[in-house]
Formats: C-alpha cells, structure tokens, sequence
C-alpha cells in the first residue's frame, strides 16, 4: 500500500472504488479473481474498460511479476463484471490487507457474487492432473488473518460465520453445469499455506491428513474478506500437480502453467454459465 499518512485503509478503499466507479457508473454484478495460468477467461469479456492497477488510487503497488496487472470491466453472458487480471499473493510481500483490497473495492462496486480460481497440488488420491475441483470448504494455514485489527464496522461484524464459505447453490449450479458438457469435475476442501516453496512429503502428508483434497497458496483470504461482506463466493481449482503418496515429483512451474491450460477451458466454461445463470 501507498504511504499516505492520514488516510485510513476504509478511506483507501473509497478512493479507489470512487476513481473506478466515476469512470465505469453501471451497477456490476459479479467479481472475478482468476488464478496462476488460468486468466484465458479474460477474453470472454466484451471489454468496456482496462484500469492499470498502478492509475487505481491505494491500489497495491504491483510486483515486477505481476506488473501488468489491469482491472478489467465489461460485460461477460450478458453481466456486467469486473475481472482482476493478476491476482496479489501474500508470498509475494503483501500484507493480508493489501492482498483483499481489491475485493473491498468490488464490492463497493456493486458486485452480487464473486468467482475465484486457482491452481492447486491435487492430495486426493482420486485427482487427475488438469482436473478441476469446486471448493467447498477450506481450511486456513496462512500465518495472518486479513481481518485481523479493527473490525471495519461499515463493511461487516467482528466475527464472522464461516460454517458455509462456499456458496452451495452455486455448486450445484456449477455441477449441473459440468453434466451437462460431459466435465469431470471433483469436489473438495482446499487449503492454503504462504509459501512460496511447494510442500515436503511429511507436508503432504499433514495437509491430507488434516483433511484437505488440494493445497495451494491462494484464494483463502479474499474468500474471508468476501464472506466478512456477506457476498456469496464460488471458488475452483485446476490440479496442475500431484501430491499423494506415491505420486510426488519435483514440480516444474511449466508443468503447472501446462496442466492450467488443459483445465482453463472447462473452468471457464463453468465460470461464464453460472454468471450467466445466476
Ligand atoms: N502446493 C502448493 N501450491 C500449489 C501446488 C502445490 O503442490 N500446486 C499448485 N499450487
């Protein structure tokens, strides 16, 4: 974030979202944050408007690898969206709050529902590289919380529900979707860790043993931040690698960004027909 002296984060957020808004004023209907290798979507959008996040006011200052992250607004199966193209990781240097502001600024943009997805090491053994899995649950190891600090009261409670973070009517909406396209697709808990190292096996190990189905570095905080606001999220994972016993090899980044591209189109797909829909 910006040094700016004086300027408290809920008036960061209304800068930004008021710069937004003066240039784009039509209601938005659905937030879209698309993962590592996944951002193909993007070109399903009939696109009104490309904001830079550097022009964005308290946008956070962007990484050399991220730098060409925009915000993208424009209509996409008839809704009008706004899509993030490049995300903010926490292992990249940001804080929580930096990471989720963007999805403060959505929201106050109107949005009705978001859509996340992300690129994950697949722990059930059941998963298949390049296979999706719709969230529907996570389990949280980051080591900060995004709404740690005081509560921003205007925005949401102290202490928010997390028994159903995952909106199910958008999951079997999403299901429903997937049968009628002939999509394999799995469901599962998702968990997040800072990384930006990948897992040991004893990791591995842990994280399935806990209960997660896929494990990646993401997602989770702007779920929180989202789910704090009472906005309905659905959220997916392309398995880019395979981390159950047996299955474990080095992970090469151009393996990943492969396997994404071979669940982009699905997941795609998935995301445009529940906008859509909803
Ligand atoms: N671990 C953590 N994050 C990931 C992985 C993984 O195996 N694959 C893709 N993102």
């Amino acid at each position: 974030m910006r040094e700016e002296p004086n300027i408290s984060y809920q008036e960061q957020i209304r800068h930004a979202y008021e710069f937004i808004h003066h240039k784009f004023e039509e209601p938005l209907e659905a937030g879209i944050i698309l993962g590592t290798g996944l951002g193909q979507l993007i070109h399903n959008i009939n696109i009104a408007l490309e904001i830079p996040y550097e022009e964005i006011p308290f946008f956070p200052l962007s990484t050399v690898e991220s730098h060409k992250g925009k915000l993208i607004l424009g209509e996409l199966s008839g809704k009008k969206v706004v899509a993030m193209q490049g995300r903010f990781h926490y292992y990249e240097g940001y804080s929580m709050k930096e990471v989720t502001f963007p999805v403060r600024v959505m929201k106050l943009l109107g949005i009705k529902h978001l859509y996340v997805s992300n690129a994950a090491g697949g722990l059930n053994p059941d998963f298949g590289i390049g296979e999706l899995m719709i969230i529907n649950d996570h389990i949280d190891l980051f080591p900060e919380n995004p709404l740690r600090g005081k509560n921003l009261d205007e925005f949401g409670v102290r202490f928010p529900d997390m028994s159903e973070p995952y909106e199910q009517s958008l999951i079997e909406k999403a299901f429903g979707i997937a049968k009628q396209h002939n999509l394999k697709v799995h469901e599962g808990v998702y968990a997040a860790v800072q990384g930006p190292n990948l897992e040991t096996k004893a990791e591995y190990k842990y994280l399935r043993t806990i209960g997660a189905d896929a494990i990646g570095m993401s997602t989770i905080p702007e779920v929180i931040v989202a789910r704090h606001m009472e906005l309905p999220v659905f959220a997916i994972s392309a398995i880019t690698d395979l981390c159950s016993p047996g299955n474990i090899k080095k992970v090469r980044i151009e393996e990943v960004l492969a396997a994404a591209a071979k669940a982009e189109p699905g997941m795609s797909l998935i995301i445009r027909e529940l906008v859509k829909r909803v």
